[in-house]
């Protein structure tokens, strides 16, 4: 199979790796419109580099693998589809709700396959919570706890473009929360707070955050994100319903410490998001990979995450004019 990776950078390295480490792929084309990244990442992965967005869709490919930076993302898709060729991109596929549903149709009418770079739903504890709520296990669920905190934060170039926390970083919790819970988000109240760096007050950003979500049949979400957490990266879910009561990703790598006993964390610490779903990055991959082979339909569709980005356009709202936000009423 021939995959062409578009952006070297920090994921698409990333993905390049994973992808090279996948029995199926036998060749690599790699572009970055910084000509240094992708060059000396062929040589480390024995791919080929190309230079030119033009010379990655003439290459032969079976699949294109966009993992530019946000602000490309729906053009290059554009091409993509153009090109007939089976699409995954990063999330957040547009920052413009506007230019997501102009693609929404796009892909719909193309009929091109087109998957979603939200890695959580491939991560085996959430996919084991989504499968409890459906199943009943859980009975009715009343309150959700969802933490998503990282270990340090990102360089002042990528908080320029990323379009706010909660665009950027909090579209996996509204993507992940309903998907787990099987309920749309129809209420977000959000708010924001520059505690960890100013560079995020200059972009017109925050750093820390803690939304209430309220979802289609009733049950209330807490959110926290804080874009520094000194032990490590730290994502965990619990899920409280009249049934039963559980939570994801409390394991013992899990950074944050209890004050009653001694002992630190166990293990080592989760650090980065890779490290923390390595796996789940892979198995999506995996998945691509099936969809490149006409297996399966995209498992992570444009559509699917248009709600959680007007979800999450929504907290951005209320955290700007404090006032609540109606989901369907963002556009
Ligand atoms: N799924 C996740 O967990 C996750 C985590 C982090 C970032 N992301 C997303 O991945 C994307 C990339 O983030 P990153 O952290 O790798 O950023 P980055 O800045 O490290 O890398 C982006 C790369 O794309 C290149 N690039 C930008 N525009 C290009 C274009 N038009 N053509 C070719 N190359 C281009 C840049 O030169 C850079 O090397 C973003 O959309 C981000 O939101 C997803």
């Amino acid at each position: 199979m021939h995959i062409g990776v578009i952006g070297t950078g920090r994921l698409g390295s990333f993905r390049a790796r994973a992808l090279r480490g996948l029995a199926d792929v036998d060749n690599l084309i790699l572009y970055d419109q910084n000509r240094e990244v992708a060059t000396s990442l062929a040589i480390e992965l024995e791919a080929t580099a190309v230079r030119s967005i033009s010379e990655v869709i003439d290459a032969g490919l079976d699949g294109l693998v966009i993992s530019t930076s946000t602000v490309d993302h729906v053009t290059l898709v554009e091409t993509g589809i153009e090109a007939g060729l089976p699409i995954f991109c990063e999330k957040p596929i547009s920052l413009d709700l506007s230019a997501t549903d102009r693609l929404v149709r796009r892909v719909s009418s193309s009929g091109v396959q087109v998957q979603v770079g939200f890695q959580r739903r491939f991560d085996a504890g959430f996919r084991m919570a989504h499968e409890k709520v459906l199943g009943g296990e859980l009975g009715q669920i009343y309150l959700v706890r969802m933490v998503g905190h990282d270990h340090e934060p990102p360089p002042e170039s990528f908080i320029k473009g990323s379009g706010g926390m909660y665009r950027d970083m909090h579209i996996h919790e509204f993507d992940l929360v309903p998907w787990v819970v099987g309920q749309p988000i129809i209420e977000v109240y959000a708010e924001g707070s520059v505690l960890v760096d100013e560079a995020f007050r200059r972009h017109g950003d925050v750093d820390t955050t803690a939304a209430v979500l309220k979802l289609a049949r009733g049950a209330l979400v807490v959110l926290t994100g804080s874009r520094h957490n000194p032990l490590g990266y730290d994502v965990r879910m619990e899920l409280h319903g009249s049934g039963d009561s559980v939570s994801v990703g409390w394991d013992n790598r899990a950074p944050i410490r209890p004050v009653e006993t001694k002992k630190s964390v166990a293990g080592s610490p989760y650090l980065t998001f890779f490290d923390r779903f390595a796996d789940a990055y892979r198995a999506e991959l995996v998945e691509f990979l099936r969809v490149v082979r006409g297996e399966i339909k995209s498992p992570s569709t444009v559509e699917e995450s248009r709600p959680s980005r007007r979800g999450a356009f929504g907290a951005e709202v209320w955290r700007r004019d404090h006032r609540p936000v109606v989901v369907n009423s963002v556009v």
